[in-house]
């Protein structure tokens, strides 16, 4: 793969795609850590002379603008981050989008609206999307890619367009892919990971590759009641995937096989009513109760005290820790006991620890951790996980050529 240096970028448009799917309420972005992820690249791309382009998605837009969706936001702070202006395109190929562009100075940025707002971007059809790469490629010179967190999604900002560009891999996708090796290669031992999330289904590629990796999987979040389900016990109102059960099972029968530690909660706090994480108010009838003896009109919302302990336990003499997804509704503070808990043994460890998807990512960060004391926060979600499941990703494969 070519890196940035290997492009001449002085004085051309260089397209940077990036992933600055930030979590907002309203229009305040709650977490910026991926907008502050990539700004070093396209700090260096400025420096360098470049008319900078940044494009990127932000959720999951039908294919048409829709303002509750518009990076906006996102290019004021970018721009505080960068310590520049950052002039913001309405469109992404429209009037706006080139006029905007064909105003930059060498060493200035643009940042183009949310490419899901052109159907073009998602868009199953080869011609469909590659028509709309098409029109991309006619704003720039070079394309640079760098939003690791959607190298998984075959769409046009992110397969097709560097196929009509010179291209390089942006410095962020270089140490995302850098440290995700390490844990495909030989790891360090004890490897432990912690999954958690709320579905079994999002991580079932991940657990079978790591079946044969891993020596401990912790289970947390959401599709733990899935496992506990499968082991028989009641989990009241709890998420459950039902479907997911004969998978499990044959998980806990490798794992016996593999020598692979199941780890599962032990405890569970429960309450009647899922916590409102806007007002955060009080959740009256929250209990601890044993992870066998969920009552049938409560749903498990976080790991107890006793989970707590033994996931700390479990990760004390771990060497290479890798952790994605929140063990608890963590954005409500009755319920963020857990993810607290795994994210303090990560920093007691002498582990090298990965961070990896946006929610545990954002999590570390709204729940007060440094995050320079972890080994790697990904910026990636599903993309760090396929990219563990050994998946071909469209949009590393594409800065291959
Ligand atoms: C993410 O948040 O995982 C990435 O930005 C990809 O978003 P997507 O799942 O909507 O494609």
């Amino acid at each position: 793969m070519k890196t940035i240096e290997d492009l001449n970028v002085a004085g051309k448009r260089v397209f940077v795609r990036a992933d600055l799917n930030v979590p907002l309420s309203g229009a305040t972005i709650t977490d910026d850590g991926r907008i502050r992820a990539v700004a070093p690249t396209i700090a260096k791309l400025l420096q360098a002379g470049a008319k900078v382009i940044v494009a990127s998605h932000l959720g999951r837009p039908k294919g048409e603008p829709d303002p509750q969706f518009s990076l906006a936001p996102v290019a004021v702070r970018l721009g505080e981050i960068l310590g520049t202006s950052v002039a913001f395109a309405t469109d992404t190929v429209g009037d706006s989008a080139k006029a905007t562009v064909a105003a930059l100075a060498d060493g200035e940025v643009t940042l183009l609206e949310n490419l899901r707002f052109n159907a073009g971007e998602t868009a199953k059809d080869d011609a469909e999307r590659g028509a709309f790469a098409d029109q991309l490629a006619e704003l720039a010179d070079l394309y640079v890619g760098d939003g690791f967190g959607a190298v998984h999604r075959k769409h046009a900002s992110v397969y097709d367009l560097p196929a009509r560009l010179p291209h390089a891999v942006g410095d962020l996708i270089a140490t995302e892919v850098a440290v995700l090796k390490r844990l495909t290669e030989e790891v360090e031992r004890p490897y432990v990971v912690v999954l958690g999330g709320s579905k079994v289904s999002d991580k079932v590629g991940v657990i079978d590759n790591l079946l044969g990796k891993a020596d401990r999987i912790l289970i947390g979040g959401g599709m733990a009641y899935t496992f506990l389900a499968a082991l028989g016990h009641e989990v009241g109102i709890s998420l459950l995937q039902k479907d997911q059960i004969p998978v499990v099972l044959e998980y806990l029968e490798r794992a016996k096989a593999n020598g692979v530690e199941f780890v599962l909660p032990v405890d569970i706090s429960v309450s009647a009513h899922f916590p409102d994480t806007k007002t955060f108010k009080p959740v009256p009838d929250f209990e601890i109760v044993d992870a066998d003896k969920i009552p049938a009109d409560k749903e498990g919302l976080d790991i107890g005290p006793k989970t707590r302990e033994l996931f700390a336990a479990k990760l004390a003499d771990a060497k290479t820790v890798f952790w994605n997804g929140p063990v608890g509704v963590f954005e409500h503070p009755t319920f963020a006991e857990g993810t607290k808990a795994v994210a303090a043994a990560l920093l007691e460890s002498d582990a090298f620890t990965v961070v990896g998807g946006g929610d545990s990512a954002a999590a570390v960060r709204i729940l007060g951790f440094d995050e320079t004391k972890f080994g790697h926060i990904s910026t990636g979600g599903g993309a760090s996980l396929e990219y563990l499941e050994g998946k071909t990703l469209p949009g590393l494969a594409a800065l291959e050529g």
